[in-house]
C-alpha cells in the first residue's frame, strides 16, 4: 500500500507491546490502587481477549512492518493461561527479540518453561527491598524474597540479562535507593529507577511524589561513584550509568522530568485488540472486529498502518501537572 510506514513525527515503529491479561495479584499503589481495582472492578471476561491464534497474526504483520522487539505485558502476564504457548508461537517470528514483565512471583514454576518457548530475556519489577515497605507498595502481602526467588529463578532458566524495575515514590520507597543499588551491584542483573508517572487516571498522581531521576543518580553516585555511558540504541528509554569500580550500570527512566517522545517506536496492543499509540492515551483503535470478520492480512495491513501513519503523540513532553486524566487508559490494561 502507499501508506507511509512513519508517524506523523517521522517515528517508525520498532517494538510492540502485547497486554494478555488485565489482572495482577499484585495492587501496586501507582497501579491498580485497591480502593479502585476491587471486587466489583470489571475486569475483561475471557471472550473479549484475543486468542493467541489472533495475537500471532497481528504481531507477524507488525514484525513484516519493521517491529524488533515484542514485550509481552499484563497486568501480570504470567497469570494468563498457558503463556508458555503464546511464547512458543512468537519465538517463532524471525528477528525479533522477545521478552516480557512480570512481577516476578510465577517464576520459580515459569522461567524455565519460558526459557524452553523460546523466551529471550524477563524484566521484574521490585519496588524496595524491606519488607514492610515492598508489602504496603505491592499492598497484596507478597514479601520481597518471593520477587527475589523469582529473579533467582530466572537467572538459573538462563533468561539474562535480567532488568529489575523500581518505581520510586518520593516519600514512600524513595530511602531505599541505596539499598537496592547496593543489593543489584555486582549480580549482572540491570536496575532501573523509574519516575512516578501520572499514567491511568486512578493512582492519585501529584508532582510532589516525583524524584526527579537526577537526585537518584546523585544519591547512588555518592556512596558508589557513577559514570553516564551511552544508548545500547537510538530512543532507549533508560539513561545508561556504570559504576566506576566495573560492578555493572544501573538505568533511569524520566518520563516525567525528561521526556523521551521524540524517539518513541513503540506501539501495544491491549488484551482485548485494541491498538493504542501512545501510554496515555484515552482511546484505542480496535482490531478484534476485524480479526473476528473474514479480512485477509492485506485489509489487516493496512488497517494497522493506517493507525500508525497518523500517530501524532508525544503526551510527556506537552503534559503539565494539570492535564486532565479522567478518561485516560489503565497501565495494567495496556502493559507498562
Ligand atoms: P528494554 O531496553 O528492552 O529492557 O526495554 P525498555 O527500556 O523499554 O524497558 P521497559 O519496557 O521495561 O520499560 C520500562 C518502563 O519505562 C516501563 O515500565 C514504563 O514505566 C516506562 N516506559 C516504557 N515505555 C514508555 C513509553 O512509551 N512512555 C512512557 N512515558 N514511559 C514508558
Ligand atoms: N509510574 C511508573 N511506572 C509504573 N509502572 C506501573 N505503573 C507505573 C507508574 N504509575 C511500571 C511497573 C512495572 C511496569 C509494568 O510499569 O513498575 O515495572
Ligand atoms: Fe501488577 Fe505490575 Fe501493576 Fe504492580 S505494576 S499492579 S505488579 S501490573
Ligand atoms: Fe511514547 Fe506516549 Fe510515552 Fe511519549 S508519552 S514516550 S509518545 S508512549
Amino acid at each position: 500500500t502507499g501508506i507511509p510506514h512513519t508517524d506523523r513525527r517521522g517515528r517508525s515503529v520498532r517494538d510492540l507491546r502485547i497486554s494478555v491479561t488485565d489482572r495482577c495479584n499484585f495492587r501496586c499503589v501507582y497501579c491498580m490502587p485497591r480502593a479502585v481495582f476491587d471486587n466489583d472492578y470489571p475486569f475483561l471476561p475471557r471472550n473479549q481477549l484475543l486468542s493467541f491464534e489472533e495475537i500471532v497474526r497481528v504481531a507477524r504483520l507488525f514484525v513484516a512492518r519493521g517491529v524488533k522487539k515484542i514485550r509481552i505485558t499484563g497486568g501480570e502476564p504470567l497469570l494468563r493461561k498457558h503463556i508458555e504457548r503464546l511464547v512458543g508461537m512468537l519465538a517463532e517470528l524471525d528477528g525479533v527479540e522477545l521478552t516480557l514483565t512480570t512481577n516476578g512471583v510465577l517464576l520459580p514454576k515459569l522461567a524455565r518453561p519460558l526459557r524452553d518457548a523460546g523466551l529471550h530475556r524477563v524484566t521484574v519489577s521490585l519496588d524496595s527491598l524491606d519488607d514492610a515497605t515492598f508489602r504496603r507498595m505491592n499492598d497484596a502481602d507478597f514479601p520481597v524474597a518471593r520477587v527475589l526467588e523469582g529473579i533467582a529463578a530466572a537467572e538459573a532458566a538462563g533468561l539474562a540479562p535480567i532488568k529489575v524495575n523500581m518505581v520510586v515514590k518520593r516519600g514512600t520507597n524513595d530511602d531505599g535507593i541505596v539499598d537496592m543499588a547496593r543489593h543489584f551491584r555486582g549480580s549482572g542483573h540491570i536496575l532501573r529507577f523509574i519516575e512516578f508517572m501520572d499514567v491511568g487516571a486512578s493512582n492519585g498522581w501529584k508532582m510532589d511524589e516525583v524524584l526527579p531521576s537526577r537526585e537518584v543518580v546523585e544519591r547512588i553516585h555518592r556512596i558508589f561513584p557513577l559514570d553516564p555511558i551511552d544508548p545500547n540504541y537510538e530512543g532507549e528509554v533508560a539513561e545508561r550509568w556504570r559504576y566506576q569500580d566495573g560492578a555493572g550500570e544501573i538505568g533511569v527512566i524520566s518520563s516525567v522530568t525528561h521526556a523521551f517522545c521524540s524517539t518513541c517506536t513503540r506501539i501495544r496492543l491491549s488484551t482485548e485488540g485494541k491498538l493504542y499509540t501512545c501510554l496515555f492515551a484515552d482511546h484505542g483503535h480496535d482490531l478484534r472486529a476485524l480479526l473476528r470478520s473474514d479480512a485477509d492480512d492485506a485489509t489487516l495491513d493496512t488497517a494497522i498502518a493506517r493507525v500508525w501513519a497518523v500517530r501524532d503523540d508525544r503526551y510527556s513532553e506537552i503534559r503539565t501537572a494539570n492535564t486532565p486524566r479522567q478518561h485516560r487508559v489503565e497501565m495494567s490494561y495496556i502493559g507498562g
